[in-house]
């Protein structure tokens, strides 16, 4: 299996913001991902053997980088791609000078819990009725990752 990290071209964008449809149900349309990397940003896409596999887009300050989202596609699920996409975001974050890594996950959503936990990432915070799926709220931890421990991971 061959994994690559690619800085996303523009038709990369529109793979992307169909996924963020397809998968989240909400818009993250072309405009607003430019945006983001405009604004101190990083976006980022994954090929699996070739194919569009999933990506991550980020707002980057000096101290700390936080996910806005990321996504890994249902069929290269667990295979160990997610966790190499956050060590290579790590060595960057790293060059960068960038500690710390945040995010907000749905308290439901068991599968980005363990996988941020299998990081080290711990919980700081709780909003609560945070996401709204279907008109059911639900609350979001806040979680906290360690660049420099999260670099330390060895590819699967
Ligand atoms: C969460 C997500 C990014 C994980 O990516 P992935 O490539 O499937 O994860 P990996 O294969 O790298 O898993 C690394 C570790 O995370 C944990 N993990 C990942 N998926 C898991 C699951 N479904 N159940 C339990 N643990 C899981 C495991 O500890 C795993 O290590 P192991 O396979 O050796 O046991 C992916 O499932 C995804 O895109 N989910 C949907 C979107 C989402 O929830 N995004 C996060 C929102 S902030």
């Amino acid at each position: 299996m061959q994994t690559k990290f690619l800085i996303p071209s523009h038709n990369d964008l529109k793979l992307i913001s169909e996924a963020e449809k397809s998968f989240f149900g909400k818009e993250f349309g072309i405009n607003l991902i430019k945006n983001h990397v405009k604004n101190s940003g990083y976006a980022i896409i994954v090929t699996t053997n070739g194919k569009f596999s999933g990506h991550m887009i980020s707002n980057i300050s000096r101290l700390e980088a936080e996910i806005i989202t990321l996504l890994i596609l249902p069929d290269f699920q667990r295979k160990g791609i997610g966790r190499s996409l956050m060590i290579h975001f790590a060595k960057y974050l790293i060059n960068k000078g960038v500690k710390y890594i945040l995010l907000e996950v749905s308290v439901n959503n068991f599968q980005a819990l363990e996988f941020y936990s299998s990081l080290g990432f711990n919980s700081v915070g709780l909003r609560p009725l945070y996401y709204k799926n279907d008109n059911v709220r639900s609350d979001a931890k806040v979680l906290k990752g360690n660049a420099e421990y999260i670099q330390n991971f060895k590819v699967k």
